[in-house]
């Protein structure tokens, strides 16, 4: 009841100030289409098309910059920003606003991408959220060449003498990492200086606000509908690592939207959405709509979650995604069992309690699995690093380290993702099946065929101190070398 007051009065303060605004311009009412008509006619028609043309939020009303933003810039006798940061909705939208900022999406720069930097500068001492410090030092720069798993394609490049060579420009990270996590935005000015353009979901903005409202809501239309679509959610959640959107397309629920989603009702207001208007849940409907009346529409996408799944062994949801960056999150038990009654609220919209509850019950136990494989998996690599078969120099450039990265960040949440959202595949097949199989069992019998190499060398080092250089038994011992690797590969390729 409360926000609702105060969304009202948000609404109506805001209002007054576009008006107070409007009235500073010259051509009330059009100062920005009469050029813009022509000048971007697309953003115009989109912005036409939107419900924030019907209720009157011109362009003006989200481009004006604030007097503190440092990407506000002097354009045709206004002082406008192209980059508007939820700081810009907040008066309109300030439940949306205050969720989506708590959420992971809006940390995700700084918990991906961007850690090391941010850890680098709380050690310096400095806020990672003032612009000062990324002037100071550039955060694209700083992670360019840093040699960790978070990276890993950097234990390559080392090897190849790329990682640190002027020459080459990373610029993968750029398009690819900071496309879907976001950039740092710095401005001075009003000149825009470095990462732009950017939508990733956890841009960090001139104006010390993190996020981007665009990455789903794409600008002019800023709709509701398109929002709901799991394609939206799609373009980031795909790939190799967190396949949510084809886990989603295998999924039962996928296929009925894919055969008569079209028909579905997409537009209706929010908290009004429910099972008369939709056949079957999209991302949206389970992780953040109004929906049956049953549960209220949230932008924290974490609110209806019980796991992390992401990380090497699953716990319990953090208890804040702003610790994350540091890695001084803990479980939060309680958040997490309240994530998951949230959830299935949702699911009893469609399903019987039975149903749910079974369903629940066995995709814990997935998860508890691939904890139990996880602990194996790690004891695995320990016992390499303190046999001295591997070294912690490079952490991602040998056999097992490779193979231990596969199995926890890629099928390993394949397994457990699958499972969460009903994609048998995903869970057995492209999960299980790959972690199992075949890292695993690479990784194992990568460690024996050094350690075999080990103990052979090191009996042709006693022989060879007993019996001087080159004894036979030496040369025959290190003609066996390669016929013992060639063997061990040859058992793994069945
Ligand atoms: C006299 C014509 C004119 C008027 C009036 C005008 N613009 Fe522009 N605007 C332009 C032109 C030209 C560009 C540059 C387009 C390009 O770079 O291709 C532009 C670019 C922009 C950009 C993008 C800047 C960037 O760096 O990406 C924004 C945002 C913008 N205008 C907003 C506004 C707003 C808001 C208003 C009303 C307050 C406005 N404009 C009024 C002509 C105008
Ligand atoms: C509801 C707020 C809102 C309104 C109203 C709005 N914009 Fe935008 N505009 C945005 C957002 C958000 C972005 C994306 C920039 C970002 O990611 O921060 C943007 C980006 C832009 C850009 C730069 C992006 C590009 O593709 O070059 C231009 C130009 C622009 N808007 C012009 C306009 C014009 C003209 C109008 C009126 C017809 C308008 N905007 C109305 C929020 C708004
Ligand atoms: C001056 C107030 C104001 C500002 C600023 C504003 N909005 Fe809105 N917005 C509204 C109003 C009013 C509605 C219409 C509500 C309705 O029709 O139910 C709306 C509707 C929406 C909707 C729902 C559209 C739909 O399809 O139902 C979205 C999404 C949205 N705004 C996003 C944004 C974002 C993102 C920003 C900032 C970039 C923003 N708004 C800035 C007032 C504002
Ligand atoms: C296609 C979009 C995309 C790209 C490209 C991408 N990520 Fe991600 N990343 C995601 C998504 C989506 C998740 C969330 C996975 C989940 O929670 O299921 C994620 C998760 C993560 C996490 C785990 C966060 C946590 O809460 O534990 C880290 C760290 C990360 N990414 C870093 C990176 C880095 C570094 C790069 C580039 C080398 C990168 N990502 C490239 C989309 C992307
Ligand atoms: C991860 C995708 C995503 C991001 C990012 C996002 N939204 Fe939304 N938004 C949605 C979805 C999905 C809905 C529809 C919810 C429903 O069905 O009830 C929605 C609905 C809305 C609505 C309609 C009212 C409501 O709560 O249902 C407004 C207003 C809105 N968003 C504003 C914003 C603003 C402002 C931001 C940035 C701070 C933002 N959104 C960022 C996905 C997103
Ligand atoms: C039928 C409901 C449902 C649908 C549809 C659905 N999800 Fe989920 N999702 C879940 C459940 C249940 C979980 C696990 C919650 C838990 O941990 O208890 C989950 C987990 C996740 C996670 C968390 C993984 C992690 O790393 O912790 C992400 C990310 C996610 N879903 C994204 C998506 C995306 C993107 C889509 C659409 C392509 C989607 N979901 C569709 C129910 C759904
Ligand atoms: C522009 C890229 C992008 C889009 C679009 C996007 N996400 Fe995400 N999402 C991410 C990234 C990156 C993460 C990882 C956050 C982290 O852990 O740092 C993430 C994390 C999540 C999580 C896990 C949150 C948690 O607290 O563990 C869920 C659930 C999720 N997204 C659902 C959605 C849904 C639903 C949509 C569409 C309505 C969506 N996302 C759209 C990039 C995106
Ligand atoms: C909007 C309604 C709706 C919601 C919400 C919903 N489902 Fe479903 N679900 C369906 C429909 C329809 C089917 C297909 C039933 C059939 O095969 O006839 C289905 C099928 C399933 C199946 C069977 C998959 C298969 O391969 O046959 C499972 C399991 C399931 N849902 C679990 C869930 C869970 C868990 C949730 C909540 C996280 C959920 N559903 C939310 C409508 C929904």
């Amino acid at each position: 009841m409360k926000t609702k007051y105060l969304l009202i009065f948000a609404i109506a303060a805001a209002m007054v100030l576009s008006t107070v605004n409007a009235q500073q311009f010259k051509e009330p009412g059009a100062p920005c289409l009469s050029c813009h008509d022509t000048v971007t006619p697309g953003i115009v028609k989109q912005w036409e098309e939107s419900k924030h043309s019907k209720v009157g939020v011109k362009c003006y009303v989200c481009h004006l910059a604030k007097d503190d933003d440092p990407a506000g810039f002097e354009h045709m006798g206004y002082r406008v920003t192209a980059v508007v940061s939820p700081r810009y909705c907040e008066s309109c939208h300030p439940k949306q606003v205050a969720e989506f900022s708590k959420s992971k999406h809006a940390w995700t720069a700084f918990i991906g991408p961007l850690k090391p930097w941010y850890r680098e500068m709380v050690k310096q001492g400095k806020d990672p959220l003032k612009l000062e410090t990324a002037l100071e030092v550039n955060p694209r720069d700083f992670i360019k060449d840093k040699l960790t798993p978070l990276y890993p394609d950097s234990g390559a490049l080392k090897r190849a003498g790329l990682l640190d060579s002027k020459d080459y420009y990373h610029e993968n990270q750029v398009l690819g990492c900071l496309e879907c996590h976001g950039t740092y935005v710095i401005a001075k000015d009003g000149k825009i200086l470095d990462g732009w353009p950017n939508n990733g979901i956890g841009r960090v903005n001139p104006d010390g606000t993190m996020g981007t409202c665009s990455a789903c809501h794409t600008r002019h239309r800023f709709s509701i509908a398109e929002a709901r679509k799991p394609e939206t959610c799609g373009q980031c959640h795909l790939g190799p690592d967190h396949p949510q959107i084809e886990i989603y397309e295998e999924s039962k629920h996928g296929n009925i939207y894919a055969s008569s989603g079209e028909h579905w009702n997409w537009d209706v207001p929010p908290g009004q959405w429910g099972p008369e208007d939709i056949a079957a849940p999209t991302c949206a409907t389970c992780h953040m709509s109004g929906f049956g009346g049953v549960v209220e529409s949230t932008h924290d996408v974490g609110a209806r979650l019980y796991w992390e799944l992401q990380p090497k062994k699953s716990v319990p949801q953090w208890d804040d995604p702003s610790l994350v960056p540091l890695g001084k999150q803990k479980p939060d038990e309680e958040q997490a069992k309240k994530g998951r009654a949230e959830m299935k609220k949702v699911c009893r919209v469609c399903h019987a309690s039975d149903w749910v509850d079974g369903y629940f019950e066995s995709f814990d136990k997935v998860v508890s699995d691939y904890n139990k494989v996880y602990e194996y998996t790690e004891k695995l690599l320990n016992t390499a690093y303190e046999e001295g078969l591997i070294d912690k120099s490079n952490p991602i450039d040998e056999i097992p380290e490779i193979m231990y990265y596969y199995i926890w960040h890629h099928d390993g949440r394949r397994w457990r993702m699958g499972a969460s959202m009903m994609a048998p595949d995903w869970t057995h097949w492209n999960g299980a099946v790959d972690a199992l199989l075949d890292k695993l069992n690479m990784m194992e019998e990568w460690i024996k065929m050094q350690r075999e190499k080990k103990q052979l060398e090191e009996r042709v080092a006693k022989l060879e101190q007993k019996k001087g250089v080159c004894g036979p038994t030496a040369i025959a011992a290190i003609a066996l070398l390669p016929l013992a690797g060639y063997a061990a590969l040859r058992r793994r390729k069945l």
